[in-house]
């Protein structure tokens, strides 16, 4: 076949026009987080591109059915060795790229289809790229050209294709990066392959403008580094503020991750629609936050917009402590019915509340005294000589008792009710008045008052008794006050003798005492005021000798009750060592047994080694003790807490050497470590399953004290994965994960929490079988360095750990579900840290607002479901390891159900699966099917009639609403909020990938 047969070859691409616009049309997404640089397929003019030599590619431009160019690029020199064609791109500005995309579509002959030309027909073709800060025009060197990719294509088409009018088109997408110069060139190199290149779209990938939470995130680029995220800070949208400081986290796929913070409406605006919008006039919102605006309270109003606080109307008032979301009030009207009594010494006056009280609950009464004489209207405030009890203003009680007012005098009071707003208002004041003539003069003591001594905080006074010959003294009061504090209190005591000591004084104060007197007719009047004064520090030194002794035998009687307390306890504490150390092992099972967990019949049951008095006892009951002559040191393979572990071989009683990891415990341990450190071994000789690390026996009698257990040729799994990044099949990680969940549920089985289930902590040997390791308990948090210490004080793993564990140290096989969720995530994305580099804080707090780790490239949809579920809050509702390790037999049992991406998630919302498809782990698709999931698909109907036909509106759904479709059980109520919950962030992560549910 010659150049014309070439020519005709490449004519045959003419027939495959028809159906390219069609796949072009159909194939056109658009991403909002790609930023397109180059796409052929919106070019209208001539692409313009260059080729060497000119006989290689070809253009060849056609139109589609809407008129528009299609530029194609074809090449078919298959009959020729040595074909060396090149095609050149236009120079490509890089704008903010980092890293490029290379998306082609293009079509591919199948060499086998077209007679003679074997040997020079090739079947791919070469992208290459040059980096160059301007245009080069028309000059071109290969040399200059770096190779990205060999291209081939998945399917390539024959002649026959053809005559079926069959159009097989190919994408490749192929990465670039970094990308530092301000543009570039593509080359396409085709070496002797029948090809139609028929669309170039160069891109690169941002996370693109959005507002969450009230705050804007602008365009980001990511980094190039596909491990690291870059931390936006968000800024508020207008009439927004920050609450706590808004942040996102730019991915390397151009998703947001990880929502943190938050902005609110400022006062006098409300959240709409992911906007702040002022309150309308007659509204007001008085809090920044996410509350709506709220009518003005009773007697206010505003006229204007974005109102904060609404004005009080005429006549009434705001205290100013009143909040604003309070009514406007006004003053109390005047007290009514006020009435007077009046004995020989005192005077009572009381009154009944006023009918207005404003609107107000402070309501207080001031009374005002005038003295008149004769004339009622020459009247003049009384003064100081006469004393309201217990004040004149500030009165709460509507009552008040006067004293020391002088006889045959007219007196007037005048009661005002007030409250917080009185003081606001210019109205005349209201109040009630009441006149009264006193005509008796009171009696009163009459004599010497003494003071006989004082110290810092006494006085003795003593007075000489009075003489009334007619009547029987009962006995005196003594009435005293702080003379610099007269109008706030008073206390008064009583004495039948004629002298008192008055306790309870400040030091070097002055006091003013009245007495009076009782006799057989009642009480004379008060005696006038005496001053005297309280003592300083030099003037009580026998009081506190006194105190001295008081405090020295309450010492001598507490040293007393401690000495008694401590022989008790000391007693009931040797009888628990001693029940303690009667219990046997059997007992012990029997005792775990008790502690909860579930014994299934023929399971054996873990036993803490704690439980021992002995732990050398322990040891030896679960683990053989191996002669060290046997084992064979070959190499340190890596350091633990207690010392260095090593490679080696152990002779085994059948004379055969078995590869061996040895565990040394190095010298200078104190008991305490010997003992932490056997306990390993104690735990680990308890377990015997595939996917469990293998305890050999201990070296205890000599040594170095030695654990030996079976050598994992492939060491920790977090570090192989990263190792061999991108290496294995989803197949392959499956079984990887399988295995785990199958050693989990051996251990859960026994009882066993592991409380430290990461991937570093898991062993793999030759044959990719994964093993748990690490056993210890609370020693594996302090060997562990991912574990950190709590705000409680433990010392956990704090990316790997359920949230009841991490608050309030709830470890359960329900805990280790959550981590083993976490192995998951490591494993699908090789050995990735999870959260990446956010702190731990971050971390806590995103998973306290609903952030769950979204799905690594190439996940499974049906395995991020599943890491989903054993994230769930409620540690009731996540998977059993049972569960787990029979849904993962089911998708190695049809590996087809693992073909659909959480990319493709699109495709589940629509497509309905194949039959005999594995069931996918719940992606679901209507109401039903998720209520069903949940086990509460009796309430399918409720949701339905109630108008919660979609996932979209039932994850918006309030407690309110679940209550109100008619579910009364509190159980099924709280099942289904916190299902909500997960069913959010699922829908969440569908979303933040561009796509509708
Ligand atoms: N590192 C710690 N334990 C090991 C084991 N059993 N095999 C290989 N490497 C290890």
């Amino acid at each position: 076949m010659g150049y014309e047969d070439a020519r005709r070859l490449q004519g045959i691409f003419g027939l495959v026009f028809p159906f390219l616009v069609a796949f072009l049309v159909h194939a056109n997404h658009s991403y909002n987080n790609q930023v397109v640089l180059l796409d052929t397929t919106a070019v209208l003019g001539e692409l313009g591109w260059k080729t060497y030599p000119l006989n290689g590619w070809d253009a060849i431009t056609e139109m589609d059915e809407h008129n528009r160019p299609i530029h194609t690029y074809q090449v078919c020199n298959v009959m020729e060795a040595n074909q060396n064609n090149w095609l050149r791109t236009n120079w490509i500005p890089r704008d903010a790229a980092q890293k490029i995309f290379v998306e082609m579509k293009f079509t591919l002959r199948d060499c086998n289809s077209i007679p003679w030309v074997l040997g020079t027909c090739k079947e791919t073709f070469n992208l290459y790229y040059m980096e160059s800060d301007e245009s080069h025009g028309v000059k071109f060197k290969s040399s200059q050209y770096n190779k990205i990719d060999t291209i081939a294509a998945d399917e390539s088409f024959t002649q026959m294709d053809l005559g079926d009018r069959i159009l097989k088109l190919n994408t490749e997408v192929r990465e670039v990066g970094p990308i530092s110069r301000k543009g570039f060139y593509l080359a396409f190199q085709d070496i002797g392959a029948c090809i139609a290149l028929v669309s170039v779209r160069v891109y690169y990938k941002k996370c693109p403008f959005t507002v969450r939470n009230l705050a804007i995130f602008p365009d980001t680029v990511p980094r190039v580094d596909s491990s690291s995220l870059v931390e936006v800070r968000g800024s508020c949208v207008k009439y927004a503020e920050e609450r706590d400081t808004p942040k996102l986290y730019c991915g390397a796929d151009g998703d947001w991750l990880v929502p943190l913070g938050r902005c609110i409406c400022s006062i006098g605006y409300e959240e709409v629609d992911g906007s702040c919008h002022a309150c309308r006039p007659s509204f007001y919102k008085a809090f920044a936050g996410n509350i709506k605006c709220s009518k003005c309270p009773p007697h206010s109003f505003t006229y204007s917009d974005a109102t904060s606080v609404c004005q009080c109307e005429k006549g009434y008032f705001r205290a100013e402590k009143d909040p604003p979301t309070m009514a406007c009030t006004k003053p109390p009207s005047a007290p009514r019915n006020a009435n007077v009594n009046i004995n020989e010494t005192a005077l009572f006056l009381e009154w009944s509340p006023p009918s207005d009280m404003g609107g107000r609950k402070d309501l207080t009464y001031s009374v005002i005294c005038k003295k008149c004489g004769s004339d009622p209207s020459q009247c003049e405030l009384c003064g100081g000589g006469i004393r309201f009890i217990p004040r004149p203003t500030g009165l709460t009680n509507s009552s008040v008792t006067v004293l020391d007012f002088v006889a045959h005098a007219n007196y007037t009071f005048e009661i005002e009710a007030m409250n917080g707003v009185s003081e606001l208002s210019f109205s005349p004041k209201q109040f009630a008045a009441i006149t009264v003539t006193t005509d008796q003069e009171a009696p009163s003591f009459i004599g010497i008052l003494r003071k006989d001594w004082a110290s810092q905080n006494s006085i003795a006074l003593s007075w000489k008794e009075p003489d009334y010959p007619y009547e029987v003294v009962l006995d005196y009061e003594i009435k005293y006050y702080e003379k610099e504090n007269e109008e706030l209190t008073y206390s008064s005591t009583k004495s039948k003798a004629p002298s008192v000591i008055i306790t309870g004084l400040k030091p070097a104060t002055k006091y003013i005492f009245h007495i009076r007197l009782r006799t057989t007719s009642g009480y004379r009047g008060y005696s006038p005021k005496f001053e005297f004064e309280t003592g300083d520090e030099t003037s009580d030194m026998a009081a506190e000798q006194g105190q001295i002794l008081v405090i020295t035998t309450a010492a001598v009687g507490g040293f007393t009750l401690l000495v008694i307390l401590t022989l008790f306890f000391l007693i009931t504490g040797r009888c628990q060592w001693y029940i303690k150390a009667k219990l046997n092992s059997e007992e012990k099972r029997q005792s775990h047994l008790q502690n909860g967990h579930l014994q299934f019949p023929g399971v054996k049951t873990y036993v803490d080694p704690d439980t021992y008095e002995d732990p050398s006892l322990a040891v030896h009951e679960f683990a053989k003790e191996i002669d060290p002559s046997r084992i064979r040191i070959e190499r340190v393979i890596g350091a633990g807490e207690f010392g260095e572990v090593c490679s080696g071989r152990l002779r085994t009683p059948a004379k055969r050497e078995i590869p061996v990891a040895i565990k040394t415990l190095k010298g200078g341990y104190m008991e305490r470590q010997r003992k932490d450190f056997l306990k390993e071994a104690s735990i680990m000789g308890q377990f015997d399953h595939p996917n469990i690390i293998r305890l050999e026996g201990v070296v205890t009698k000599s040594r170095p004290v030695m654990i030996v257990v079976e050598y994992m040729e492939n060491g920790s799994l977090d570090s192989f994965l990263r190792k061999h990044d991108g290496h294995f099949t989803v197949i392959q990680l499956v079984g990887m994960l399988r295995g785990i969940a199958s050693g989990m549920k051996y251990l859960s089985d026994m009882g066993y929490v592991h409380r430290d289930l990461a991937a570093r902590n898991i062993l793999v040997n030759s044959n990719l079988v994964c093993k748990v390791s690490d056993f210890g308990l609370s020693r594996i948090m302090e060997d562990d360095p991912e574990a950190a210490y709590t705000t409680t004080g433990g010392k956990i793993p704090i990316r790997w750990t359920a949230p009841e564990a991490i608050a309030y140290r709830k470890f359960s096989s329900a805990s280790d579900a959550w981590s083993y969720g976490i192995v998951m995530w490591e494993v699908m994305s090789y050995g990735e840290r999870p959260y990446w580099e956010m702190c731990n804080q971050d971390v806590i707090l995103s998973i306290e607002e609903g952030y769950r780790l979204p799905a690594p490239m190439g996940c499974p949809a049906s395995l991020h479901q599943l890491m989903l579920h054993c994230w769930h809050k409620e540690r009731n509702l996540r998977p059993r390891f049972l569960d787990i390790v029979n849904f993962l037999d089911k998708l190695i049992r049809n590996p087809s159900s693992l073909h659909t991406m959480v990319e493709d998630i699109l495709g589940w919302c629509n497509i309905p699966e194949s039959p005999g498809d594995v069931p996918e782990y719940p992606v679901f698709v209507s109401v039903t099917d998720w209520l069903d999931s949940i086990k509460m698909g009796q309430y399918a109907t409720n949701f339905l009639v109630a108008g919660f036909t979609s996932l979209d509106l039932v994850s918006r759904m309030s407690i309110e609403d679940i209550r109100r479709t008619g579910i009364t059980l509190i159980g099924h109520q709280r099942r289904i909020v916190s299902s909500i919950q997960t069913l959010r962030i699922q829908i969440m992560h569908i979303q933040e990938k561009g796509f509708h549910v």
